[in-house]
């Protein structure tokens, strides 16, 4: 079956002004994107709604996180269910930034999968080692660590609304890509994983997409992996070359 290739935009804490937000929305309008591509961008909460207004209707958009409860008195935090009703049909959870400076455990992401999935989301899930567990070997154990806890809430229909983003820590914004093989083994590795864990037609039809110092340089090389379904971009998400990202496969 073909995985129809994926090209996220994570801006992070960025841009701080409306008038950048607009900008950026702008050169996303006026491009030419490959219409076999799904593309969403993940602008920062507050900006959710007017990018949601202005952005063009081919392009979805996603939340940057989303807590696991849909209400209550838990200040600061945005609901899934709220999401959903603002018209967000995306989240990226697990990012190593919500986990390292925020303390989300493997056990909170996987809930606030599942709270995502219930309220009618669809997920971007976070996965990937740091430079001390590459070196130490262990980045397919730490891989499966953080999806088995995930696995564990969730029931193979589940997985059509998820989209695997491999993120090696070591990557994230040093300009240090991984190698196009690099990337290959890790995504080949969590299929397998998947086939284990959940099912083959799971494995098979779950999207794989690599995120971590993506440029439009890199892109096209890293596209050609037969495992690596797409892109989570970061920095390179606030800049014109974003368009040639999305076209990599073009
Ligand atoms: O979620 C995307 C990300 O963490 C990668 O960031 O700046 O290395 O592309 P960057």
């Amino acid at each position: 079956m073909t995985r129809q290739f994926f090209v996220g935009g994570n801006f992070k804490l960025n841009p701080t002004s409306r008038e950048a937000k607009r900008e950026l929305v702008n050169i996303l309008n006026k491009a030419t994107l490959n219409p076999q591509t799904e593309v969403v961008i993940a602008p920062p909460a507050l900006y959710l709604i007017p990018v949601l207004e202005l952005l063009r209707k081919d392009i979805k958009v996603a939340a940057q996180n989303s807590h696991t409860k849909n209400s209550g008195a838990f200040t600061g935090e945005i609901s899934p269910v709220q999401l959903v009703d603002a018209g967000i049909p995306y989240v990226i959870l697990g990012h190593s930034e919500r986990r390292t400076l925020f303390g989300e455990t493997s056990v909170i992401v996987a809930q606030k999968t599942r709270a995502a999935l219930d309220a009618g989301l669809r997920v971007i899930l976070c996965v990937g080692e740091t430079l001390a567990e590459r070196e130490a070997g262990s980045t397919q154990k730490v891989v499966e660590e953080q999806l088995r806890a995930v696995v564990t809430l969730l029931s193979p229909g589940d997985w059509s609304r998820i989209v695997i983003a491999y993120e090696p820590v070591w990557a994230i914004g040093t300009g240090k890509v991984a190698t196009a093989a690099q990337a290959q083994e890790v995504h080949a590795d969590t299929r397998k994983y998947l086939t284990s864990a959940v099912s083959p037609e799971v494995a098979e039809s779950t999207r794989i997409i690599y995120g971590g110092s993506v440029t439009a340089a890199n892109s096209k090389e890293l596209a050609t992996q037969p495992d690596v379904d797409g892109f989570l971009v970061g920095g390179a998400s606030l800049k014109p070359e974003f368009v040639d990202i999305i076209n990599a496969t073009a």
